[in-house]
């Protein structure tokens, strides 16, 4: 009998990179990419032992339908003022329908103090997620390299420069494709249960570094502008970025300005027997992105 793994917030960016790893392993396994919208979903059905099924995480009967039969989930929820309380609902339906292990994508450091807001909200899920008796483990990556095609390559392209407020503060970046490699083995192998893995690239750069790599790799002058954080407030409140967003941005800022977040691990290494992805290699394998 095939396992049934569900994969929440699967045409994100973390989801849909799992979605893809899973359909390609050469396992008895079932995908279930679990979609907020249909339409948007509709490249995942065409990826091999992969069912699309729509969830929204604030409607009690698709998140019923949605787990029915599921063993296992690896379990995204959106940077939303109510991640929390969205969480929470996935694992209790997760319990009432006896999944055997979730897989959390929660972000690094969430443990750790002083503490951050974004943190301490994914601290507060996996606790619940501890007491719920679920068998778990939890994936705490650094800030994803993906940012950088996100927030930064439409500035980068129109005007060779990109703006933060992490002055010359080093980040242990990630590749999206590590974490979704790590949650495969984690959600087809074993003895990971009751484990929380920190999640970094192999070095931590700074922006200025990332403004050389990528403009290196592209050929041409990219410059990394450092924004006071004021200034850096009003221009993301004139763009109309809610005010509980900009405060969890701008901390995070500050905590990269002052180095809180530029250790790094070898877990990628440990838990998938290959190094994790360089910025540069990130840089180059989406460099249509950045020109
Ligand atoms: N970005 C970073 O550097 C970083 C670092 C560490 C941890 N994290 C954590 O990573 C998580 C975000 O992962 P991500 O970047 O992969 O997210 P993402 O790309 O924003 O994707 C979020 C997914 O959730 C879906 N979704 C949103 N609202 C939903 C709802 N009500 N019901 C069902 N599905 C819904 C979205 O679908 P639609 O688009 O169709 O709504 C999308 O598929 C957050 O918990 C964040 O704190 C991020």
């Amino acid at each position: 009998m095939h396992k049934t793994i569900l994969v929440t917030g699967a045409t994100g960016t973390v989801g849909k990179e799992v979605a893809i790893q899973l359909s390609m392993m050469d396992e008895d396994i079932r995908v279930r990419a679990g979609v907020h919208s249909i339409i948007k979903g509709e490249n995942l059905k065409r990826l091999p032992n992969v069912e699309v099924v729509e969830m929204d995480f604030k409607d009690q009967e698709s998140l019923h339908a949605a787990f029915t039969h599921v063993d296992k989930v690896f379990m995204v929820t959106p940077f939303t003022n109510d991640q929390v309380q969205m969480a929470k609902t996935l694992v209790d339906e997760a319990k009432r329908q006896g999944v055997k292990h979730l897989v959390k994508l929660s972000v690094i450091h969430a443990d750790t103090a002083p503490g951050f807001m974004l943190g301490r909200w994914h601290r507060e899920i996996e606790k619940y997620i501890e007491d719920s008796g679920i068998p778990y483990t939890f994936l705490r990556p650094s800030s994803f390299m993906q940012n950088y095609i996100h927030y930064d390559a439409e500035s980068i392209k129109n005007e060779g420069r990109f703006y933060h407020s992490t002055g010359n503060g080093k980040i242990g970046l990630i590749d999206v494709r590590d974490i979704a490699a790590v949650g495969v083995e984690v959600l087809l192998g074993s003895g990971h249960e009751g484990k929380a893995y920190e999640l970094t690239g192999p070095e931590a750069i700074s922006n200025q570094q990332a403004a050389q790599i990528i403009g290196e790799v592209t050929g041409t002058q990219v410059q990394y502008v450092d924004v006071p954080a004021d200034a850096a407030r009003s221009a993301m409140l004139e763009k109309k970025a809610p005010e509980w967003m900009v405060d969890a941005m701008l901390e995070l800022e500050s905590a990269y300005s002052e180095g809180r977040f530029s250790d790094t691990t070898d877990t990628v290494q440990q838990l998938t027997g290959r190094p994790p992805h360089s910025f540069r290699q990130f840089v180059k394998d989406h460099q249509e992105s950045f020109e």
